[in-house]
């Protein structure tokens, strides 16, 4: 079985045998799946998903566990939408469906939370009331009448979260269902009864999905295979997919990893899940699978009958698309990074994608066609072949325009491909490996080792020139010793990290894996504020031994020593180093100063590579197309916001 072919479903017919599963976006306009959401799945569903289950909807009013969670009484407008979308590319759309449980919130809804058993989330620590007879048949009666709902609004069916947010596993687990009447000693009678309740008013028509937790990492209580095991045989013949995940209670990060985490990880789980479901039910692989080589192995080697790859469809939406037409390598890559795909965090956000900033802002520009260069048109000039650079001749190749990149260095990929050389960091390059490949495809020349000086500039010209060091004094660049251009004296290194990115703690689980003693000064309560992996870094880190000097700056750095300040108290103290590294926030490169030209990504504000990508994009249509329309459903954007990020042609 090939994993673009179509797969019949209960009955139904999905154009391919990857799911887009169902994932927080924000995009919902209060409680209400909106255009923002209709546009961001159809453009999945035109790049060939065979199955797409939309975000999760609460069952019932009292379930609201942020602020934008859709909640499935208000979802049938936004349901019909997805649907009447997604219809010309045959897709089997699904409606998530879901109640969170104790890991919800009441900071919206005012109202208690309910779970199976007082047992308060370990993330929130906020205590929920255990569920009275009245409150469970609420529930089963909920998640009824949200599957009438989506049937009624069009849609081929409706998939059930059983996985690591949601009420359903905590009444599976023995870590939160410590209940001694019926649901308790009898773990499975509330997902039977909900799933009775779904058949019953969805019709036998509908596909009925169930995305189940099969191993809690959790063994003294929390679910496990052998238990996902019982489950699946005993619920096979009343389900017509099942999606295995990972995670629940005490590991919610490890049910959608970052790279740290090898990709494909669920694999054996779910191979064995197949074995019981033994052809009763088809079997969906989740787990980081990212890659069209690895989801086709999965079929041919008999671990799954279809395989979600809902990050690689964030990064790619063409991805089935480009799979059938032979071209796998022209898949953006997903960097397993985390980084804008995740949006329970404080910002809030929409969700994004590093190497695709249109994801979840599919509205806010009308695509520009791709069109044949006018011949005679200038060669555009970029400077600097990082990717900002690279995005942004790119797009000026695919727009019809002949580019050339002068990148400075003997390689291209900017601070990127260095940043990549970190541990657990590796998929960060393969941002700039395919850039640097899309634009050899199309015909950009790309110079490296040419330095280019403000008097050579003429014509049209986009400069990304990336970032410099902010030159704090007796420190080593991090970038240097990344690269190896900087060598570090033997001895302690301080590690000085007012970001709290993930640069510092890659850093500091290199140099102390290799035997240093390692002092990461953050003014943060904790190392790595702001990585995607918050919890598992700072495991590692404290596995490895590193010191923390936490709510700390580096006040002054003298031979063989650096002095810490407390922030909050002011107290210093001298720890015994022979080098302090800067992994702190950068500057622009300043060598085009004078130069009146188009700028992209760090050389604007050092930043990340959303940004990088993102305004290189933009440069282009800056050059290349007049500024379009913004959309008029742009509500959480300020007025007049122009993102200029526009599709572009397979
Ligand atoms: C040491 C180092 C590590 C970095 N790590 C990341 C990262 O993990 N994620 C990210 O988005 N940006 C990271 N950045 C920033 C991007 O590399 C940078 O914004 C991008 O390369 C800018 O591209 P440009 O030079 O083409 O403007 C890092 C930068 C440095 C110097
Ligand atoms: S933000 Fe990172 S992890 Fe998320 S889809 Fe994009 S590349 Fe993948």
């Amino acid at each position: 079985m090939l994993l673009t072919e179509p797969v019949g479903v209960a009955g139904v017919l999905a154009p391919s045998r990857v799911v887009f599963g169902p994932h927080e976006t924000n995009l919902a306009r209060g409680r209400a799946l909106g255009d923002r959401a209709r546009a961001y799945y159809a453009e999945r569903a035109a790049g060939g998903t065979g199955v797409l289950v939309t975000e999760v909807a609460s069952v019932t009013p009292d379930d609201w566990p942020y602020e934008r969670a859709p909640l499935a009484s208000e979802c049938a407008e936004g349901w019909a939408a997805i649907a009447a979308a997604c219809r010309p590319y045959g897709t089997l759309v699904l409606a998530g469906l879901g109640h969170a449980g104790l890991q919800g919130s009441s900071a919206y809804s005012q109202d208690v939370l309910r779970a199976p058993s007082p047992v308060a989330d370990v993330v929130t620590r906020e205590q929920p009331a255990a569920m009275e007879q009245p409150d469970i048949d609420a529930v089963v009666a909920g998640f009824g009448a949200a599957a009438a709902l989506a049937a009624e609004a069009g849609l081929a069916g409706v998939e059930l979260n059983a996985g690591p947010h949601s009420l359903l596993r905590q009444f599976l687990s023995g870590l939160t269902n410590l209940r001694s009447d019926a649901y308790g000693t009898d773990r499975s009678r509330f997902l039977r009864d909900v799933i009775a309740s779904v058949r019953a008013a969805a019709g036998p028509d509908r596909v009925l999905a169930l995305r189940l937790s099969g191993d809690e990492d959790a063994p003294w209580a929390g679910l496990t295979p052998a238990d996902a095991y019982r489950l699946v045989d005993e619920l096979a013949g009343t389900i017509d997919l099942l999606t295995v995940v990972r995670a629940g209670h005490y590991s919610s990060s490890r049910y959608r990893p970052t790279a740290r985490t090898e990709p494909g990880f669920n694999r054996e789980l779910c191979r064995s899940v197949r074995a019981v479901a033994a052809g009763r039910v088809p079997v969906v692989l989740q787990g980081s699978v990212v890659d069209a080589g690895m989801a086709q192995d999965a079929l041919d080697d008999g671990t799954a009958d279809l395989v979600e790859m809902t990050r690689a469809q964030i990064a790619e939406p063409r991805l089935v698309a480009l799979v059938r037409a032979g071209a796998p390598n022209r898949a953006r890559p997903c960097l397993l990074c985390n980084q804008a795909c995740q949006v329970r965090d404080v910002r809030n956000p929409l969700v994004s994608c590093v190497v695709e900033p249109r994801a979840g802002h599919e509205l806010d520009d009308d695509p520009p066609a791709s069109r044949p260069g006018p011949g005679d048109s200038p060669e555009v000039l970029v400077v600097g072949g990082g990717p900002a650079g690279l995005e942004a001749a790119r797009t000026l190749a695919l727009l019809g325009r002949r580019v050339h990149v002068a990148e400075r260095s003997a390689v291209l990929g900017g601070a990127l491909r260095t940043a990549a050389a970190g541990p657990g960091r590796e998929r960060l390059a393969l941002l700039v490996d395919w850039l640097a490949e899309e634009c050899r495809r199309l015909g950009v020349r790309m110079s490296t080792e040419r330095t280019v000086t403000p008097a050579d500039v003429h014509g049209t010209v986009i400069l990304a020139t990336g970032s410099r060091p902010a030159n704090a004094a007796g420190t080593v660049d991090v970038l240097d010793v990344l690269s190896g251009a900087a060598e570090l004296p033997s001895g302690a290194v301080v590690l000085d990290d007012p970001v709290g990115g993930p640069v510092a703690v890659a850093l500091a689980e290199q140099l102390a894996s290799a035997g240093r003693t390692v002092h990461v000064v953050t003014p943060d309560p904790v190392l790595g504020a702001r990585t995607p992996e918050l919890a598992d870094a700072n495991f590692r880190l404290e596995a490895l031994g590193v010191h923390r000097a936490l709510r700390s700056r580096v006040a002054a750095i003298r031979p063989g020593e650096a002095e810490l300040e407390h922030v909050w108290t002011g107290e210093r103290r001298t720890v015994a180093c022979a080098a302090v590294v800067d992994c702190g926030h950068r500057r622009p490169d300043e060598t085009f100063a004078e130069v009146d030209a188009v700028r992209a990504g760090d050389c604007v504000a050092p930043r990340t590579v959303l940004e990088a990508v993102l305004e290189g994009r933009r440069a282009a249509f800056a050059i290349v197309a007049p500024p379009s329309r913004a959309s008029d459903s742009s509500p959480q954007l300020p007025a007049g916001h122009r993102s200029r990020v526009a599709a572009l042609p397979v």
